[in-house]
């Protein structure tokens, strides 16, 4: 045995200079997989074998996170193998060149329309559309078309058009507050009650004013899952147009809900129905059960669309219309957002998102049960997510418990909850579609031992403190008859 003989360093630089000697591909690659570090820095002169290559990075990438194991996130993990097969089919086209690849625009144009009337736009209107690389575009682009249409309206009024504000929760996702400083909106963020974690109404009234360019709200926070009072905040807004003659617009961040609520709470009004709402964003790779990224941005009416917002290209051959930040992103994603639509049907839809809140409430109970966790969206799920708080007689903080779960490859968050109520540290568990009864049953039971194995360690170091105490004073007592 070689290494029997030399030193690891002699070992090291003997295959180095076989590296340099060898002309085989194989070898190089075996010798670059078991000696050498990955590329950190420089493009490698000489070229790799395929398999040897594909097997390094995906051998790397088996120490990520396992996906089907992540609760953070509500990114979808897996589609149908006729999804993946339209997907991979159609990864090399770029969705921005709508001249080389009409089908894929006309399909996005029948995704926008289907939406469309699922948020029940008015039949006599001309609802319009984009997709998004996620909904974080679509609400900088959905919230960029409210400034536009409120500085139209106030240059026409020969109004000042220096101080444009928007109003939203502390409830909301970042994105938003990268709004208001990328675009140069004053953001006027509403906070939330220490034990209530949506907007409230006669908070937004009191902060609007003829500078407000519209009022956001979300359909399913990322805190709790939770929804905003929409309806209640568009009668204030009709009101309020009444009065005073402001008509201020909605924006419904709908990233998780979008693909939710209308399957299982059709009678919730939310969308397109309510006068105020003009806007609505929506992820695809969230609840409508595609790969990330894709979001969906709807205007209830074409004139809702600024027209110098949309920039018309020529030099892909044809003219182009575009409305996005970003110019490529493969065309994958809405065609297989399509596979979906057409695929699941209203029923699908209905049936997943039913049987996800059935296991949602089924661990939520068990949790509950369980003395010691605080359910903190009980009454108020419109998401499949569970929101949790340790209950106050356990002896330790969500952060470790988080922890503990993730030496189990469980991945929940832990996190403190916005401005008034970020001495409230809770935990996020979301129920997709990869988790089986008896993945939850396992997942309770992990959560169970975690917690017992948690109470273990502390009553072993209090015995340990105990045992050095008493240690002390029987050392004192000593002392003292000495
Ligand atoms: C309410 C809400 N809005 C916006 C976003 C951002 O969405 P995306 O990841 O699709 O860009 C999220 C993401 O979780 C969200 O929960």
């Amino acid at each position: 045995m070689l290494s029997s003989v030399l030193s690891d360093e002699e070992l090291e630089e003997l295959m180095l200079e076989l590296e340099e000697l060898s002309d085989d591909p194989i070898v190089r690659s075996l010798l670059a997989f078991y000696v050498k570090r990955s590329p950190q820095y420089e493009i490698p002169e000489k070229p790799l074998a395929p398999d040897m290559v594909y097997y390094m990075i995906s051998n790397e990438l088996k120490l990520d996170g396992n996906p089907a194991l992540n609760l953070a996130s509500f990114v979808t993990t897996e589609m149908d193998e006729n999804a993946d097969k339209l997907f991979m089919e159609n990864a090399g086209k770029n969705f921005i060149d709508q001249d080389e690849y009409p089908y894929s625009n006309w399909i996005q144009d029948r995704v926008i329309n289907i939406l469309a009337r699922l948020y029940h736009a008015p039949v006599e209107l001309e609802p319009v559309g984009t997709s998004a690389i996620g909904s974080s575009e679509a609400i900088l682009l959905g919230l960029l078309a409210h400034k536009w249409n409120w500085r139209k309206k106030r240059e026409a009024e020969r109004k000042p058009v220096d101080k444009p504000n928007i109003i939203f929760g502390e409830d909301v996702h970042v994105v938003w507050k990268k709004f208001a400083r990328y675009f140069d909106v004053e953001p006027r963020i509403l906070p939330m009650g220490h034990d209530k974690f949506v907007l409230d109404v006669d908070m937004v009234r009191e902060n609007l004013d003829e500078n407000t360019i519209c009022v956001g709200t979300v359909l399913g926070t990322t805190f709790t899952g939770e929804t905003d009072p929409i309806e209640e905040i568009n009668q204030m807004l009709e009101e309020v147009k009444e009065e005073k003659g402001w008509d201020i617009p909605i924006h419904v961040d709908a990233a998780s809900g979008g693909f939710v609520v209308p399957f299982i709470f059709p009678d919730v009004k939310w969308d397109f129905q309510l006068s105020h709402v003009k806007t609505i964003n929506v992820s695809g790779h969230k609840y409508g059960l595609v790969y990330p990224g894709i979001g969906f941005l709807l205007f209830q009416d074409k004139a809702d669309l600024p027209d110098d917002l949309i920039f018309e290209v020529n030099y892909l051959g044809g003219v182009m219309p575009t409305y996005n930040l970003n110019f490529s992103k493969g065309a994958s994603t809405v065609i297989t957002q399509y596979f979906n639509l057409l695929n699941l049907g209203r029923e699908g839809y209905e049936g997943l998102m039913h049987v996800l809140m059935l296991n949602t409430n089924y661990l939520s109970n068990l949790m509950e049960k369980s003395g010691k966790f605080k359910i903190l969206n009980k009454e108020s799920k419109v998401l499949p997510l569970v929101a949790f708080e340790l209950d106050d007689k356990v002896p330790f903080d969500v952060f470790t418990l988080s922890d503990r779960m993730r030496q189990k490859g469980w991945i929940i968050p832990a996190y403190t909850l916005p401005k008034n109520a970020e001495d409230r540290a809770i935990m996020r568990i979301v129920i997709r579609l990869t988790l089986s009864r008896e993945q939850i049953n396992i997942l309770y039971n992990d959560l169970m031992d975690a917690c017992e194995s948690i109470e273990r360690d502390i009553d072993s170091v209090l015995r340990e403190i105990d045992k050095e105490e008493k240690l002390e004073l029987s050392k004192k007592f000593h002392d003292s008859i000495c």
